[in-house]
Protein backbone atom coordinates (compact mmCIF):
# COMPACT_ATOMS: atom_id res chain seq x y z
CA UNK A 1 0.00 0.00 0.00
CA UNK A 2 0.96 3.59 -0.21
CA UNK A 3 -0.19 5.55 2.43
CA UNK A 4 -1.82 8.49 1.90
CA UNK A 5 -2.42 10.43 5.44
CA UNK A 6 -2.17 10.36 9.29
CA UNK A 7 -5.21 7.61 9.91
CA UNK A 8 -3.12 5.20 7.52
CA UNK A 9 0.24 5.88 8.93
CA UNK A 10 -1.61 5.25 12.91
CA UNK A 11 -3.08 2.34 11.81
CA UNK A 12 0.42 0.77 10.61
CA UNK A 13 2.07 1.99 13.39
CA UNK A 14 -0.16 0.33 16.06
CA UNK A 15 -0.23 -3.23 14.05
CA UNK A 16 3.89 -2.58 13.47
CA UNK A 17 4.54 -2.70 17.30
CA UNK A 18 2.05 -4.84 18.16
CA UNK A 19 3.73 -7.66 15.94
CA UNK A 20 7.04 -6.41 17.01
CA UNK A 21 6.25 -6.78 20.40
CA UNK A 22 4.93 -10.55 20.00
CA UNK A 23 8.57 -11.34 18.01
CA UNK A 24 10.22 -9.94 20.70
CA UNK A 25 8.47 -12.10 23.76
CA UNK A 26 8.02 -15.37 21.69
CA UNK A 27 11.76 -14.84 20.94
CA UNK A 28 12.55 -14.45 24.70
CA UNK A 29 10.34 -17.85 25.26
CA UNK A 30 12.67 -19.80 22.96
CA UNK A 31 14.56 -23.08 25.07
CA UNK A 32 16.00 -26.17 24.75
CA UNK A 33 12.46 -28.24 25.17
CA UNK A 34 9.75 -25.72 24.32
CA UNK A 35 7.87 -26.83 21.34
CA UNK A 36 7.32 -24.54 18.06
CA UNK A 37 3.48 -25.67 19.26
CA UNK A 38 3.84 -23.87 22.65
CA UNK A 39 5.62 -21.02 21.11
CA UNK A 40 2.73 -20.63 18.94
CA UNK A 41 0.54 -20.53 21.56
CA UNK A 42 2.24 -17.83 23.36
CA UNK A 43 1.81 -15.73 19.98
CA UNK A 44 -1.45 -16.57 19.66
CA UNK A 45 -2.49 -15.56 23.66
CA UNK A 46 -0.31 -12.20 23.10
CA UNK A 47 -2.34 -11.71 19.24
CA UNK A 48 -5.49 -12.21 21.33
CA UNK A 49 -4.25 -9.16 24.06
CA UNK A 50 -3.90 -6.76 21.45
CA UNK A 51 -7.09 -7.59 19.55
CA UNK A 52 -5.04 -9.04 16.45
CA UNK A 53 -5.70 -11.85 13.91
CA UNK A 54 -3.26 -14.05 12.74
CA UNK A 55 -2.21 -12.52 9.21
CA UNK A 56 -1.15 -16.02 7.50
CA UNK A 57 -4.55 -17.76 8.68
CA UNK A 58 -6.65 -14.99 7.67
CA UNK A 59 -5.28 -14.50 4.30
CA UNK A 60 -3.61 -17.95 3.91
CA UNK A 61 -5.98 -20.32 6.13
CA UNK A 62 -2.35 -21.17 7.54
CA UNK A 63 -2.14 -24.19 10.31
CA UNK A 64 -0.71 -21.85 12.84
CA UNK A 65 -0.92 -18.66 14.06
CA UNK A 66 2.62 -17.66 13.55
CA UNK A 67 5.20 -19.36 11.43
CA UNK A 68 7.85 -21.20 13.08
CA UNK A 69 10.62 -22.93 11.47
CA UNK A 70 14.08 -24.61 12.86
CA UNK A 71 17.13 -24.75 11.65
CA UNK A 72 17.15 -26.42 7.63
CA UNK A 73 13.20 -25.36 7.66
CA UNK A 74 14.05 -21.89 5.81
CA UNK A 75 10.13 -20.52 6.29
CA UNK A 76 6.06 -21.21 6.52
CA UNK A 77 7.30 -23.72 8.95
CA UNK A 78 4.35 -25.29 11.05
CA UNK A 79 3.92 -24.76 14.47
CA UNK A 80 3.60 -28.35 16.58
CA UNK A 81 5.41 -31.22 18.20
CA UNK A 82 8.63 -30.49 16.99
CA UNK A 83 10.65 -29.69 20.38
CA UNK A 84 13.46 -26.52 20.39
CA UNK A 85 17.02 -28.81 21.05
CA UNK A 86 20.84 -26.49 22.25
CA UNK A 87 21.86 -25.46 19.35
CA UNK A 88 19.01 -25.19 17.14
CA UNK A 89 17.95 -21.85 14.99
CA UNK A 90 14.48 -21.01 15.75
CA UNK A 91 13.15 -18.41 12.73
CA UNK A 92 9.98 -16.71 14.29
CA UNK A 93 7.65 -14.80 11.56
CA UNK A 94 4.56 -12.75 13.34
CA UNK A 95 2.00 -11.42 11.17
CA UNK A 96 -1.31 -9.78 11.92
CA UNK A 97 -3.86 -7.68 11.41
CA UNK A 98 -6.05 -5.03 13.41
CA UNK A 99 -8.22 -2.49 12.19
CA UNK A 100 -7.89 -3.53 8.32
CA UNK A 101 -3.79 -3.02 8.68
CA UNK A 102 -1.40 -5.90 8.19
CA UNK A 103 2.57 -5.87 9.98
CA UNK A 104 4.80 -7.97 9.22
CA UNK A 105 8.07 -9.06 11.20
CA UNK A 106 10.59 -12.04 11.76
CA UNK A 107 13.75 -12.72 13.33
CA UNK A 108 16.12 -15.78 13.43
CA UNK A 109 16.88 -16.67 16.85
CA UNK A 110 20.16 -18.98 18.06
CA UNK A 111 19.71 -21.05 21.37
CA UNK A 112 23.01 -21.50 22.82
CA UNK A 113 25.56 -22.86 22.73
CA UNK A 114 25.42 -20.74 19.15
CA UNK A 115 28.46 -22.24 16.63
CA UNK A 116 30.74 -19.37 15.32
CA UNK A 117 29.28 -19.84 11.73
CA UNK A 118 25.62 -19.60 12.94
CA UNK A 119 26.62 -15.91 14.55
CA UNK A 120 28.51 -15.01 11.57
CA UNK A 121 25.52 -16.15 9.14
CA UNK A 122 22.67 -14.38 11.65
CA UNK A 123 24.97 -11.01 12.01
CA UNK A 124 25.45 -11.16 8.51
CA UNK A 125 21.70 -11.64 7.70
CA UNK A 126 20.44 -8.89 10.15
CA UNK A 127 22.76 -6.10 8.72
CA UNK A 128 21.44 -6.99 5.33
CA UNK A 129 18.42 -6.39 6.56
CA UNK A 130 19.77 -2.70 7.82
CA UNK A 131 21.27 -1.90 4.71
CA UNK A 132 18.36 -3.06 2.75
CA UNK A 133 15.84 -0.87 4.58
CA UNK A 134 18.53 2.20 3.90
CA UNK A 135 18.47 1.53 0.27
CA UNK A 136 14.74 2.01 0.48
CA UNK A 137 14.01 5.65 0.01
CA UNK A 138 11.58 7.62 -2.30
CA UNK A 139 12.66 8.14 -5.97
CA UNK A 140 15.10 5.39 -5.69
CA UNK A 141 15.14 2.39 -7.73
CA UNK A 142 12.95 -0.69 -5.65
CA UNK A 143 15.78 -2.62 -7.08
CA UNK A 144 18.72 -1.13 -4.64
CA UNK A 145 16.88 -3.04 -2.40
CA UNK A 146 17.34 -6.60 -3.61
CA UNK A 147 21.43 -4.77 -4.57
CA UNK A 148 21.94 -3.99 -0.97
CA UNK A 149 20.93 -7.39 0.12
CA UNK A 150 23.26 -9.16 -2.19
CA UNK A 151 26.23 -7.10 -1.78
CA UNK A 152 26.36 -7.82 1.74
CA UNK A 153 25.59 -11.91 1.66
CA UNK A 154 28.83 -11.90 -1.21
CA UNK A 155 30.97 -9.85 0.90
CA UNK A 156 30.63 -13.03 3.78
CA UNK A 157 30.86 -15.65 0.93
CA UNK A 158 27.01 -16.02 1.66
CA UNK A 159 23.85 -16.76 -1.29
CA UNK A 160 20.83 -15.59 -0.99
CA UNK A 161 17.50 -17.17 -1.28
CA UNK A 162 16.29 -15.95 -4.50
CA UNK A 163 12.24 -17.46 -4.56
CA UNK A 164 11.57 -16.36 -1.58
CA UNK A 165 11.38 -12.10 -1.58
CA UNK A 166 9.81 -9.15 0.22
CA UNK A 167 6.43 -7.43 -0.30
CA UNK A 168 4.66 -4.53 0.14
CA UNK A 169 2.13 -4.41 3.17
CA UNK A 170 -0.47 -2.82 4.65
CA UNK A 171 -4.15 -3.44 3.47
CA UNK A 172 -2.80 -7.14 3.25
CA UNK A 173 -0.38 -9.34 3.93
CA UNK A 174 0.85 -9.46 0.17
CA UNK A 175 0.21 -6.00 -0.94
CA UNK A 176 1.65 -3.97 -3.75
CA UNK A 177 4.84 -4.04 -4.89
CA UNK A 178 4.85 -7.73 -4.87
CA UNK A 179 8.05 -9.01 -5.41
CA UNK A 180 10.82 -7.23 -3.71
CA UNK A 181 13.42 -9.57 -4.92
CA UNK A 182 16.96 -10.54 -2.28
CA UNK A 183 18.92 -10.07 -5.60
CA UNK A 184 19.74 -7.09 -7.83
CA UNK A 185 16.88 -7.41 -10.63
CA UNK A 186 18.19 -5.47 -13.41
CA UNK A 187 15.30 -5.65 -15.38
CA UNK A 188 13.09 -4.14 -12.89
CA UNK A 189 12.70 -0.45 -13.66
CA UNK A 190 10.26 0.38 -10.58
CA UNK A 191 11.09 3.20 -8.44
CA UNK A 192 10.50 3.83 -5.17
CA UNK A 193 7.66 5.75 -3.72
CA UNK A 194 6.97 8.08 -0.50
CA UNK A 195 4.76 6.32 1.76
CA UNK A 196 4.93 2.76 0.23
CA UNK A 197 4.40 0.13 3.46
CA UNK A 198 7.44 -2.68 2.59
CA UNK A 199 8.25 -5.89 4.13
CA UNK A 200 11.39 -6.09 3.51
CA UNK A 201 13.44 -9.57 4.90
CA UNK A 202 16.38 -10.70 3.18
CA UNK A 203 17.32 -14.55 3.35
CA UNK A 204 20.91 -15.34 3.51
CA UNK A 205 22.09 -18.70 3.33
CA UNK A 206 25.26 -20.30 3.41
CA UNK A 207 25.51 -21.69 0.09
CA UNK A 208 22.00 -22.25 -1.75
CA UNK A 209 19.95 -20.30 -4.15
CA UNK A 210 16.26 -21.76 -3.56
CA UNK A 211 14.19 -23.43 -2.07
CA UNK A 212 11.64 -26.45 -1.52
CA UNK A 213 8.16 -26.69 -0.59
CA UNK A 214 7.88 -30.11 1.74
CA UNK A 215 4.94 -32.50 1.28
CA UNK A 216 2.55 -30.59 4.12
CA UNK A 217 2.28 -27.69 1.38
CA UNK A 218 3.57 -25.31 3.69
CA UNK A 219 7.11 -25.65 5.06
CA UNK A 220 9.81 -24.35 2.82
CA UNK A 221 13.58 -25.85 3.39
CA UNK A 222 16.85 -25.77 1.86
CA UNK A 223 17.67 -28.86 -0.86
CA UNK A 224 21.07 -29.94 1.50
CA UNK A 225 19.44 -28.73 4.92
CA UNK A 226 22.20 -26.06 5.31
CA UNK A 227 21.45 -23.03 7.41
CA UNK A 228 19.46 -19.64 6.16
CA UNK A 229 19.01 -16.97 8.18
CA UNK A 230 15.97 -14.48 7.55
CA UNK A 231 15.18 -10.89 9.63
CA UNK A 232 11.79 -9.16 8.52
CA UNK A 233 11.05 -5.73 9.15
CA UNK A 234 8.10 -3.74 8.21
CA UNK A 235 9.27 -0.13 6.82
CA UNK A 236 7.81 2.89 5.21
CA UNK A 237 9.23 4.67 2.25
CA UNK A 238 10.67 8.36 3.39
CA UNK A 239 12.51 10.66 1.68
CA UNK A 240 16.06 9.92 3.48
CA UNK A 241 15.83 6.43 4.83
CA UNK A 242 12.57 4.28 5.15
CA UNK A 243 11.05 4.55 8.70
CA UNK A 244 10.87 1.29 10.39
CA UNK A 245 7.87 0.19 12.30
CA UNK A 246 8.74 -3.44 13.42
CA UNK A 247 11.73 -1.97 16.00
CA UNK A 248 12.82 -3.50 18.20
CA UNK A 249 14.81 -6.48 18.04
CO1 LIG B 1 6.88 -12.29 7.55
CO1 LIG C 1 6.80 -10.97 4.75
Amino acid sequence: MIIKNETEFNGMKEICRIVAIILQRMGQAIKPGITTGELDQIGHDLLNNYGARSAPMVCYNFPGYTCISVNEEVAHGIPGSRIICKGDTVNIDVSAVIDGFFGDTAATFAVPPVKASTQKLLNCAKQALHKACSAAQTNLPLNGIGLAVEKEAHKHGYTTIRNLCGHGVGLTLHDAPEGINNFFDKKDKRLLQWGMALAIEPFISEKEQYVQELADGWTLKTPHDSAVAQFEHTVVVMDGKSQILTLPY
